[in-house]
């Protein structure tokens, strides 16, 4: 039997993640959309693009959440998305209603499955997730850090003129302006990019990383990012799900790891069968950790202004 993953939310993000995942041929698909028709339009959508593309995936749509029933994975997709002008930060009590509703459908219909959240503030929601679901902290998770690493290392890329498939980058903390790009950690076939470029060009490939949610929602005018948050979502189900065991920046609960405790935060994870087996601590210098506390101020505001902590 295939694993299955269900989809809460089949927008932009939730749609595409659906499809990637649909062309892995090795998972079942469940959407749920509380807007009636779209998650069983594109459910079946999907399905019927099946034997084009070459893949088996059984794909459904519904409104009704009892689907994710037997889930393996549930990627929480349905939010409010940012809108021109709007911070990650005024979406915060929007979306904690729709993350609190969501726990309590995922604790009823799938209380063994491991969750990836999506929704903005991505941290703070994760946390809401965390505090209503009472799931164990390995088993919930945010997707924030290989979206923002995958923006830095495609800045990266181009600058250099290399290939993508050569460059690694970790990007840690929050996913807000705060978020904290290592560039001694960021590497062109294992060469740091320190000693790749100057500080100044670091610099600005580091601000537009921290921007680079911001930069498409201005392009966009209506919504923001959903191919490579979706494509960051994939590779995170699969690390779960095939048990890979990749190491992968993401948002999970720290209890002292970094000197940080009680909150999501972006930091280096183990992806495997478990959720988040491990979390890897890397030598940080005293500049960077203090970006890091910088960081996890601002998450701890927002989560306590949500009385989430
Ligand atoms: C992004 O970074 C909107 O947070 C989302 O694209």
């Amino acid at each position: 039997m295939r694993k299955k993953i269900s989809i809460i939310g089949a927008g932009q993000v939730g749609a595409t993640t659906g499809l990637l995942l649909s062309q892995r041929d090795a998972y079942d698909v469940a959407f749920v959309e509380i807007v009636d028709g779209l998650g069983a339009g594109k459910g079946l959508d999907m399905l019927e693009a099946g034997p084009i593309l070459g893949y088996d995936t059984y794909v459904e749509g519904t409104t009704d959440p009892a689907v994710i029933e037997g889930s393996d994975l549930v990627i929480i997709t349905s939010g409010m998305p940012r809108k021109p002008g709007m911070s990650r930060t005024d979406l915060l009590n929007a979306n904690a209603d729709i993350v609190r509703q969501n726990a309590t459908i995922v604790v009823k219909y799938a209380p063994q499955s491991i969750v990836i959240m999506l929704n903005n503030p991505l941290d703070p929601m994760t946390q809401i997730f965390y505090r209503e679901s009472g799931f164990a902290k390995q088993r919930v998770i945010g997707q924030a850090g290989v979206l923002d690493s995958a923006r830095f290392r495609t800045f990266i890329a181009q600058e250099l003129q290399v290939s993508v498939e050569d460059v690694t980058a970790f990007v840690l903390a929050g996913h807000g302006d705060e978020m904290v790009p290592l560039p001694r950690y960021s590497t062109v076939a294992g060469i740091p990019i320190t000693e790749l470029l100057p500080p100044e060009r670091i610099d600005a490939l580091v601000r537009r990383t921290a921007g680079g949610g911001g930069e498409i929602v201005a392009l966009l005018k209506t919504g923001s990012a959903f191919y490579a948050p979706a494509a960051a979502l994939a590779e995170m189900a699969d690390s779960i799900l095939m048990d890979k065991k990749r190491i992968l920046p993401c948002s999970a609960y720290l209890e002292g790891e970094y000197g940080i405790k009680g909150i999501f935060f972006g930091v280096p994870c183990k992806l495997g069968a478990a959720g988040v087996e491990q979390i890897i601590q890397i030598k940080l210098t005293e500049a960077e950790q203090s970006a890091l506390e910088r960081s996890a101020s601002a998450v701890r505001a927002m989560v306590g202004e949500l009385g989430a902590s």
